[in-house]
């Protein structure tokens, strides 16, 4: 029988194409494909693009390849901006409500937030206390804390990849030409009782590179750039599973607007100010100077099934 011309899921029925993958022999991938299909049909029969619209759809995603490079990764802004990298990364971090007395003892596991596109570089190893500020600018800032398990055990030997922007919102590997390489950026080993230090500046919120397609996109649909302020962590420690984090400053710009929205509440944190001459001496920090704590809980291994 002739196709009814009037509907038009009956002249592309997705019923051919799901069973135009009907055998694909890895399960998963049939999976994916079929509910991809699914969504992306339904998806055109509720919007009803014209060609023109379809058209200008796929001269985005081909300008957002080619502004990928191996230091630029503009399909991940793209998913960022959209939610979906944390939406993806939530549903990878799901676990059951931890007991309210676990929460209140501090022994709840710290969750995870998105990685971001600058974690492009190796950090380089630095000493407990040392500074990741390679270019002294910016305001002092003390960043301590301690890494343990879920059942409050000290994690000597934990590992802390730290990486942040300077004072004016910029990743070292953005600005080859003006940070030295490594500005930002150092690689901690948590001491005998799991705990670290260093110092930094007080980070500040920053515009995510709005020169390619996804500023396109921000600039089409009025939304704004910006970032609050935070710092990155990937934290390990043998036998548990890593994490992936952000902290965030507390009283920062768009800490309710996050472009990219990967602010946790419970990742928020006010950088304090002390008033502790003989601390500040000991960590080679004006005085007063400001701190910002956190200490971070990893799970084991086999908890997070990994
Ligand atoms: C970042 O925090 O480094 C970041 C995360 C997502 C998109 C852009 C930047
Ligand atoms: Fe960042």
């Amino acid at each position: 029988m002739a196709n009814d011309l009037t509907d038009p899921t009956e002249v592309a029925p997705v019923d051919a194409v799901l069973a135009s993958f009907a055998r694909t022999p890895d399960p998963r991938l049939r999976e994916i494909l079929t509910r991809l299909v699914r969504h992306l049909h339904a998806f055109v029969v509720d919007i009803e693009p014209t060609m023109a619209e379809w058209q200008a759809a796929i001269d985005f995603l081909t300008s957002t390849g080619h502004a990928c490079t191996d230091r630029r990764q503009e399909f991940i802004l793209l998913s960022d901006v959209l939610g979906v990298s944390t939406l993806v990364e939530s549903v990878n971090d799901r676990r059951p409500d931890p007991a309210p007395a676990a929460a209140a003892a501090g022994q709840d596991r710290t969750e995870s937030t998105v990685l971001g596109p600058f974690h492009v570089v190796s950090s380089p190893p630095r000493a407990l206390g040392d500074t990741i500020d390679l270019t002294g600018g910016g305001t002092p800032c003390l960043v301590t804390g301690e890494v343990r398990t879920t059942d409050g055990q000290p994690l000597p030997g934990a590992t802390l990849d730290v990486w942040q922007a300077d004072d004016q919102g910029f990743y070292d590997v953005q600005q080859p030409e003006e940070q030295p390489a490594g500005n930002g950026r150092g690689l901690f080993t948590a001491d005998a009782d799991g705990r670290f230090r260093f110092r930094s500046v007080v980070p500040r919120h920053y515009p995510i590179p709005t020169d390619g397609p996804v500023g396109d996109l921000l600039r089409a649909t009025g939304r704004h750039a910006n970032r609050p302020a935070h710092i990155h962590f990937i934290v390990a420690a043998e036998g548990h599973r890593s994490l992936t984090t952000q902290i965030y400053v507390a009283d920062s710009p768009y800490i309710d607007s996050d472009a990219v929205f990967a602010v946790k509440r419970r990742l928020v944190r006010e950088v304090e100010t002390v008033h502790d001459p003989a601390a500040a001496a000991r960590h080679g920090l004006p005085s007063p100077f400001r701190q910002l704590r956190f200490d971070f809980v990893l799970e084991p291994a086999e908890e997070a099934g990994a």
